[in-house]
């Protein structure tokens, strides 16, 4: 059995694992077997949405059962959901934007948190507001590792983790990057696996993203 990862409120979220999976819940009896899964695959850090009515179980469930995973919560989009996931045991919060109350709660709640950007102007708001680590969402469809890593010059401060339209594919290309401290995606947990509840398919999707990092990207 792995020991609990340490991971205290001061910690970065960009720094507990290369990859994040992004998990949709539909049923809160599958957050412990999965969690299992990914960690087994070398995948500790677990970010799931508040996109299903399981998802706060789910959280709960997993923070409870899994010490060895840092669950955390991800769509999180009013200061009642910072409440109400971080009461269920949420260790980190992801959100695809951020508003000024947003913020505010996040930071009330002294948990790790990462508000989502798409652009310059959101990143500059946000180092201006004290923030320097970020979800760069929809990571793909907004600019790719190409728009990413032109945000390292002028914004080296900056630290991301670039989410939506990643996979296996790319996954090593935004590792490659100097501002990105992880990466996020669901690609390791399709949801037909979690339908058919194989969740050996889904520790050997795990444990191939956990060396990606090692692939090396092409866009360094
Ligand atoms: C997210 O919530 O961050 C994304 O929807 C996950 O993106 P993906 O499904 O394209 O990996």
């Amino acid at each position: 059995m792995t020991s609990p990862l340490s991971f205290s409120s001061a910690a970065s979220v960009l720094d507990l694992a290369p990859v994040v999976p992004v998990v949709v819940l539909r049923d809160a009896a599958d957050a412990v077997p999965l969690a299992r899964a990914l960690v087994a695959g070398g995948l500790p850090a677990i970010e799931v949405t508040l996109r299903t009515p399981a998802a706060l179980d789910a959280i709960r469930e997993i923070a409870d059962a899994v010490p060895e995973a840092v669950v955390g919560a991800g769509t999180v989009i009013t200061p009642e959901q910072v409440t109400r996931c971080t009461e269920a045991g949420a260790r980190f919060l992801v959100s695809p934007g951020w508003t000024e109350a947003l913020l505010a709660a996040m930071r009330a709640s002294g948990t790790p948190f990462l508000p989502g950007v798409s652009t310059a102007s959101e990143v500059v708001a946000l180092l201006e507001r004290g923030v320097r680590e970020m979800k760069f969402f929809p990571a793909q469809a907004a600019g790719g590792t190409a728009y990413l890593g032109s945000l390292a010059g002028p914004l080296p401060q900056a630290r991301f983790c670039p989410t939506g339209g990643i996979g296996p594919d790319n996954a090593a290309d935004y590792l490659a990057l100097p501002n990105v401290g992880c990466v996020g995606g669901s690609w390791m947990v399709p949801g037909d696996a979690v339908a058919a509840r194989d969740w050996e398919r889904i520790e050997e999707l795990a444990r191939a993203a956990s060396r990606l990092r090692d692939a090396g990207g092409t866009c360094r």
